[in-house]
């Protein structure tokens, strides 16, 4: 088992990856506090039934709540029904709140956790590759509102994270793919751990091979960075966000047919193509990622998807400003953020990109 130690402001806490996590976990659990309530994800209560019985006994007063995870229902209805069962429950400020699920159970879970009494303890246990190796650590909550994706939300770091990497097995293909995506973020970020990404990203497409050291060092990445930049304030935190503007115009005008990875991959290549248009990086860098990453599956119907209502999506992300698209690109010198770009500019990327596709 591996334990990484996440600093932040307000809080520090542990990572637990691999075997014995979970052992951590009721470890922890067995600390200073009243009541329980873990979120379960209907699929992963399905598929994962065993697991999940080592887990919930972990504490005296437990109860459970089964959640069908989509980010159809990563919303204020949600956070309501999670509210309610709370104090209903009669559940109190040292009660603890546990997400078993994955990215959409974990920012629930952190919302729920942050704003109930004004905040209260809050353990993840990730069962997706995409929870795993990124929105596990670094204490981003939200949910969709109105439309929008992540419109409401919270910076509320969790107090433990326990990655069981036996959930994986259970994964559909497609959210095998998903947890990809954010994985090629990282080979792009630390460009002198391109080839370590490559490989382990191909060993997972082909071979379901998830090793510790990807989520380890995946994880390293993101808590060093939000070491120095909690509450993405001075722009350092931001350059996790490669390819999301893209990626949430794209997950948000497919109706969410599209999973989150598939989209930020493919927000990646849009940033890529964007940063060439700037003359911020040479064609070669784009022809050497699509012979790298151009295994990884292709969704024909993003060909189908209307171009300005990607864009009417873009514009509504929360990190525009003055309603202006603001962009994180890649340089020769590394990764740039906030760079505002014309509507017309990126119109013409997302258009090259369907060709590229068709
Ligand atoms: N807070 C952050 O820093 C952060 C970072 C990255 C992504 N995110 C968010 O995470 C979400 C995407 O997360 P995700 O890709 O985990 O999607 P998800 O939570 O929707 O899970 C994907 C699908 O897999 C199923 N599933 C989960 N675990 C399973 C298992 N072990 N076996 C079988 N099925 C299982 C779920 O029921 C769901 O249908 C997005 O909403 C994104 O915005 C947040």
């Amino acid at each position: 088992m591996h334990k990484l130690l996440v600093k932040t402001t307000l809080k520090n806490y542990n990572v637990y990856v691999g075997d014995n996590s979970l052992e951590e976990f009721r470890k922890n659990l067995s600390a200073n506090h009243s009541k329980v309530l873990f979120l379960i994800d209907k699929n992963v209560f399905k598929k994962c039934l065993k697991i999940i019985n080592k887990i919930l006994p972990a504490s005296k007063d437990y109860h459970h709540i089964i959640i069908e995870c989509s980010e159809k229902n990563k919303s204020i209805k949600t956070v309501e029904k999670v509210c309610k069962y709370l104090s209903n429950n009669k559940f109190d400020r040292k009660s603890v709140l546990v997400s078993i699920g994955g990215g959409v159970l974990g920012d629930v879970t952190g919302f729920c956790a942050s704003i109930y009494m004004r905040g209260i303890k809050c353990y993840q246990i990730p069962t997706t590759i995409l929870s795993a190796v990124d929105g596990s650590v670094g204490g981003k909550t939200g949910i969709n509102f109105n439309g929008i994706k992540n419109l409401i939300g919270t910076f509320y770091q969790p107090d433990g994270v326990f990655v069981e990497t036996e959930f994986f097995k259970t994964l559909p293909r497609r959210e095998v793919i998903s947890g990809i995506g954010e994985l090629v973020k990282y080979a792009l970020i630390i460009p002198k751990l391109y080839n370590f990404f490559l490989e382990e990203i191909k060993k997972i497409y082909l071979n379901r091979e998830v090793s510790i050291e990807v989520i380890i060092t995946s994880l390293k990445i993101k808590s060093e960075i939000v070491n120095k930049d909690e509450k993405e304030e001075t722009g350092l935190r931001k350059i996790l966000n490669l390819g999301h503007t893209f990626a949430h115009g794209f997950e948000s005008a497919s109706d969410y047919k599209l999973t989150h990875g598939k989209a930020v991959f493919y927000g990646i290549i849009c940033a890529l193509l964007i940063s060439e248009r700037l003359g911020l990086i040479d064609n070669k860098i784009i022809t050497q990622f699509l012979n790298d990453f151009g295994f990884i599956n292709r969704e024909k119907f993003v060909n189908q998807l209307d171009t300005q209502k990607i864009i009417n999506f873009m514009k509504s992300d929360k990190k525009n400003f003055n309603g202006t698209i603001n962009l994180v690109l890649v340089s020769k010198s590394g990764i740039l953020t906030d760079i505002p770009i014309k509507e017309k500019a990126v119109f013409t990327t997302i258009e090259k990109f369907k060709k590229m596709f068709g």
